[in-house]
């Protein structure tokens, strides 16, 4: 496949080669609203009379998408509008699962076959400030979540690891709803495990467990992706830090794995 257009590299190089993924800018109106008409889409009637950030988001996230399944399906594929069922779940071409997300200025879409994996999540978020994280973190992370943020080279900040554990768990639920139809909150998925990849933390893959059902005990295993990526020259010179994700349900995932480190097969 061709480089994914985009995503940052520590992410996109990370994930599965059959796993597409592409990011767009949430730009101005006019210039979305005409890149979309080149991909074969334009604004549903619903959105037509939405406020200019619901246009943009929406469109950011559908011409991610559009680009997404081009790299997955070939240049040539034109899918035209990808509308949203009754709960909002995108409808993506017969054979592709996939997921939508826009925040922190991005549109950003990931689409798979659907006979290789059951469900797909994808999510980016700013980097929270230390304040919201301390104010937030009760509802989103428990105790054994946060201690993931000790990794081997160095570690990740609190509103690093509270961002991270809410976009992962984000991404989960939108992989799975669509499959299960069902409501999940934060304490029905929980981040088991971290791996950064050598030499930083600010990438790695993830592991998570989803209960459907506490009572009779039903769970299904997730594995995941993060990258932080921060550019320079933001609001008065300060850093912009954007955490992105990917969930994915439905790979063959070694939990017994004696080092502790997340294998994929
Ligand atoms: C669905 C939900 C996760 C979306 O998250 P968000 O941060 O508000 O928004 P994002 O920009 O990341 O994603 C929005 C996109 O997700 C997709 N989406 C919406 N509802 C969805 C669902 N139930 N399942 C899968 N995808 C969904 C849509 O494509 C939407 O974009 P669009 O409306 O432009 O098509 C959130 O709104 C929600 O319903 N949360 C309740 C459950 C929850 O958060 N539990 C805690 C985590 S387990």
């Amino acid at each position: 496949m061709s480089a994914a257009r985009g995503v940052p590299p520590s992410l996109a190089e990370s994930l599965p080669r059959d796993i597409s993924v592409a990011a767009h800018e949430i730009g101005p109106l006019e210039k979305l609203v005409e890149e979309a008409r080149q991909l074969g889409f334009s604004l549903p009637a619903a959105l037509e009379s939405a406020i200019d950030k619901r246009q943009r988001e929406y469109l950011a996230g559908r011409i991610s998408a559009g680009y997404a399944l081009k790299r997955l399906l070939g240049p040539a594929t034109s899918e035209g509008e990808i509308v949203a069922d009754d709960d909002d779940v995108p409808r993506w071409p017969e054979g592709v699962v996939g997921s939508i997300s826009h925040g922190a200025g991005f549109g950003f879409a990931a689409v798979a076959a659907a006979d290789r994996y059951r469900g797909l999540g994808v999510d980016v978020e700013r980097v929270v400030s230390p304040e919201q994280a301390g104010r937030l973190r009760a509802r989103v992370l428990n105790d054994r979540e946060m201690s993931l943020r000790q990794g081997s080279a160095g570690g990740l900040t609190e509103a690093e690891m509270f961002t991270l554990a809410f976009s992962a768990k984000e991404s989960a639920y939108k992989a799975l709803f669509p499959l299960y139809r069902q409501v999940l909150g934060f304490s029905d998925v929980e981040l088991e495990c971290r791996d950064g990849v050598a030499g930083t933390d600010h990438s790695g893959r993830l592991r998570l467990r989803a209960t459907l059902d506490r009572e009779a005990g039903v769970h299904t295993d997730l594995v995941g992706w993060y990258a932080i990526a921060c550019d320079s020259g933001g609001v008065e010179g300060a850093a912009a830090c954007r955490l992105w994700t990917v969930a994915l349900d439905g790979l063959a995932v070694d939990l017994a794995s004696s080092d502790g480190i997340i294998s994929v097969k």
